[in-house]
């Protein structure tokens, strides 16, 4: 089994930020998201555009896997900006976009839409943000508009301080009143096979703070982390990995299933546990994840 690409560690860099983006092209993460709508002032839309162009096309990020946060399908200047950043951007083919602030299927569509102009052959992976309530309420009909072409929807990405914002909670480090839309986020993505990060650790010196939170979004299923900071990047990529404790068991059940005598067995006895076929599926996953 080929590994699948790994989205531990999913770092914003504002572009309107030269030297970040330039730090970013040397950093451990899986994934870049140069962002030109939250991070980025009104007044710095243009300047990020242009350096996100100018970064993109100098080829420093060599094979990094870099998506591109557009601005959001707005009232007045937001639809200029989000078809500009296309317009600049989209001729120089990034991993992928990712739509902010999508609530509903037909924003969905929309967002694929808006790519599809773009991109005839290409293939170009559509991500989006889910950060409001209505996008939580209507998360099984965004998740269905995964389609068969491309440009294909990949994955989520949960925008908790926006969700935070709309929800009029304040954030807590248990995370309870967030959690229904976490799960849920999860829920709808691995029903459409949907990669899904949770959303970011705002506390850059708590790191204590930051495993505690990524180790909770582990357990509730994301793929990875968002991140804000470099320094967030190897506890990710540790935590978001199988651990060897993990690798040891799917190695011992990937072994068992191959032994001749267990041939034509659905269940086996492994190391003192039950191992069904689900079992040695979920192994081989655990190995591609941890890179072979
Ligand atoms: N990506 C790449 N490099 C980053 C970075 C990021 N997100 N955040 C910090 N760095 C770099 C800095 O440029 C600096 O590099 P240098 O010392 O080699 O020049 C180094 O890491 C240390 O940075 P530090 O001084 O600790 O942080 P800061 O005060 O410069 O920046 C923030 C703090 C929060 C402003 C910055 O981390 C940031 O902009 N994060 C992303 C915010 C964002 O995109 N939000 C939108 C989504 S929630
Ligand atoms: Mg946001």
């Amino acid at each position: 089994m080929s590994a699948p690409p790994r989205y531990r560690s999913v770092l914003y860099v504002p572009a309107s930020n030269a030297r970040a983006m330039e730090k970013a092209a040397g950093l451990a993460a899986d994934a870049l998201i140069l962002d030109l709508e939250d991070a980025v002032a009104p007044e710095a839309k243009a300047l990020a555009r242009e350096q996100a162009a100018a970064v993109l096309s100098s080829g420093v990020f060599g094979d990094k896997r870099v998506i591109v946060r557009v601005n959001g399908f707005g009232a007045g200047g937001e639809e200029e900006w989000l078809a500009n950043d296309l317009a600049l951007l989209a001729p120089l083919a990034p991993a992928g976009f990712l739509f902010p602030k999508i609530s509903t299927a037909e924003e969905a569509i929309r967002a694929q839409s808006a790519l599809t102009t773009h991109f005839v052959e290409d293939d170009v992976a559509l991500w989006l943000m889910i950060e409001t309530p209505l996008a939580i309420m209507n998360l099984p009909a965004i998740a269905a508009t995964k389609g068969e072409d491309a440009p294909a929807l990949t994955g989520f990405v949960v925008g908790t301080n926006d969700l935070a914002k709309e929800m009029r909670i304040t954030p807590t480090p248990s995370r309870t009143a967030m959690l229904t839309a976490l799960s849920m986020s999860v829920m709808a993505a691995r029903a459409h096979d949907l990669v899904v990060i949770d959303g970011v650790f705002g506390g850059i010196s708590d790191p204590a703070g930051f495993e505690g939170e990524a180790l909770q979004g582990k357990g509730l299923g994301f793929d990875g982390k968002s991140l804000i900071h470099p320094s967030q990047i190897e506890p990710a990529n540790r935590i978001f990995s199988p651990s060897e404790a993990e690798l040891a068991e799917a190695r011992a059940i990937i072994a068992a299933f191959h032994l001749p005598q267990n041939a034509g067995k659905g269940v086996l006895s492994v190391n003192g546990k039950m191992a069904e076929r689900l079992h040695y599926e979920i192994a081989l996953k655990v190995v591609a994840l941890a890179g072979g």
